[in-house]
């Protein structure tokens, strides 16, 4: 998805892609296959670039720290990429910076597991501070004896990290991006409906949010961007929790476009994929501003579908305004594989804006109009 806004800036984009089935290999002319955890790979790679950045956080940080050290422009660079790859690292920052966080601790076994839940009380989350996304790498441990049943976690990782059970109304995104000269630019914070563990609306901006709590949210952001050193697109994912503290706590960050910045695509001046390129490419920022008043995100995972074009005389007469971004991946159950952005003329319009979207979505997923409507917006963690 950053392709075309390398192609409209004139840019050349090279993708070192995991395989040669993955998406970038279709929308981007050079994308050599190779293994991105191998050095010699992304020292090969490296060679005549202006800039080497990311679409995910899992090339090793000493590899990037060694190319750094051969002179390759890496951005982010290592030492503010660390804070996106080891959550542990994450939450340690965040305490550091007197963000609000969860209540945390690193664990390094069963036994401190069990300290931990005793202490805050039950359910706790377990995390794998490393590798984990879209849930995975994510588990509600709800009693002691649950507890004992994580040793395969410990076994393969350790320490891991447990955090209090978050009771909030609702998630969160803010999104900010910033160049190595320190320019930075934040986008509207956004409501973002996780169904287990994985994004699956977004809509934007979050309504009804306390113009304080919004504001302290951006500030989150673009100074965690700023004391870290982070280069190029921020998502800081936050729990929204009315009548403490600051109104929100800090789940985890991401540097790079994320998936709660798909809507800046067709809803913002400039979108997530062009500023990120910008960013990392240190040239001046566009502006940030929402299009619409009110913009809904849906994605689509795998479904029962497995020929999605044949849904799309159906979809795309469905809704004409809708834009449907398809990922030319292949199908699988509960794959992410594509999402549809629609904006709405007004914010007292947003229950038709989510449902017409997820129609355009659910038809495309499962060839078929959904038969449920979209849960109401507060409900999700009920
Ligand atoms: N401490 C917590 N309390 C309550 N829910 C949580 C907590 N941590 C994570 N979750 C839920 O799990 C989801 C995934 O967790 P996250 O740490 O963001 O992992 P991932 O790297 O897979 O995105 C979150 O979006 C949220 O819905
Ligand atoms: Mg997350």
């Amino acid at each position: 998805m950053m392709a075309p806004a390398a192609t409209a800036l004139g840019f050349e984009l090279r993708v070192l892609a995991e395989s040669d089935d993955v998406s970038a290999v279709s929308a981007v002319s050079s994308s050599p296959v190779g293994d991105y955890k191998d050095f010699q790979t992304l020292l090969e790679f490296s060679k005549g670039l202006d800039v080497m950045t990311f679409d995910h956080e899992h090339v090793p940080t000493a590899h990037l720290r060694a190319l750094q050290e051969a002179g390759v422009n890496v951005q982010p660079g290592p030492d503010a990429l660390v804070h996106a790859q080891d959550k542990l690292v994450m939450r340690a920052a965040i305490d550091r910076l007197e963000l609000p966080n969860p209540v945390w601790a690193s664990v390094a076994d069963v036994a401190a597991l069990v300290a931990f839940g005793e202490e805050t009380g039950w359910p706790v989350v377990l995390k794998t501070p490393r590798g984990g996304y879209d849930g995975k790498g994510v588990r509600i441990i709800s009693s002691a004896a649950e507890a004992a049943e994580t040793s395969d976690w410990f076994e393969s990782m350790s320490p891991l990290l447990a955090e209090a059970k978050v009771e909030f109304t609702r998630e969160l995104s803010a999104l900010v991006a910033r160049t190595p000269d320190g320019e930075a630019r934040a986008w509207p914070v956004v409501h973002t409906v996780q169904v287990d563990g994985v994004c699956d609306e977004v809509i934007a901006p979050a309504l009804d949010i306390p113009v304080e709590v919004a504001a302290a949210a951006e500030d989150a952001a673009l100074r965690i961007a700023n004391e870290l050193g982070v280069t190029g697109v921020l998502a800081v994912e936050l729990f929204e929790t009315p009548g403490t503290g600051a109104g929100f706590l800090i789940n985890e960050l991401a540097m790079r476009p994320h998936n709660t910045g798909h809507w800046t695509q067709d809803g913002a001046v400039t979108s997530q994929f062009e500023q990120h390129l910008r960013a990392v490419l240190n040239l001046p920022l566009g502006a940030t501003d929402a299009l619409a008043p009110v913009v809904v995100m849906k994605n689509f995972l795998g479904g029962d579908n497995q020929d999605l074009f044949s849904a799309y005389p159906l979809a795309l007469a469905s809704e004409p305004a809708a834009k449907v971004h398809c990922y030319g991946k292949s199908v699988r159950p509960g794959r992410k594989i594509g999402h549809v952005n629609l904006a709405g003329t007004s914010t007292a319009d947003v229950d038709s804006v989510r449902r017409r979207a997820a129609v355009v979505a659910g038809i495309i997923r499962d060839g078929r109009v959904p038969a449920e409507e979209p849960p109401a917006i507060l409900e999700e963690n009920a």
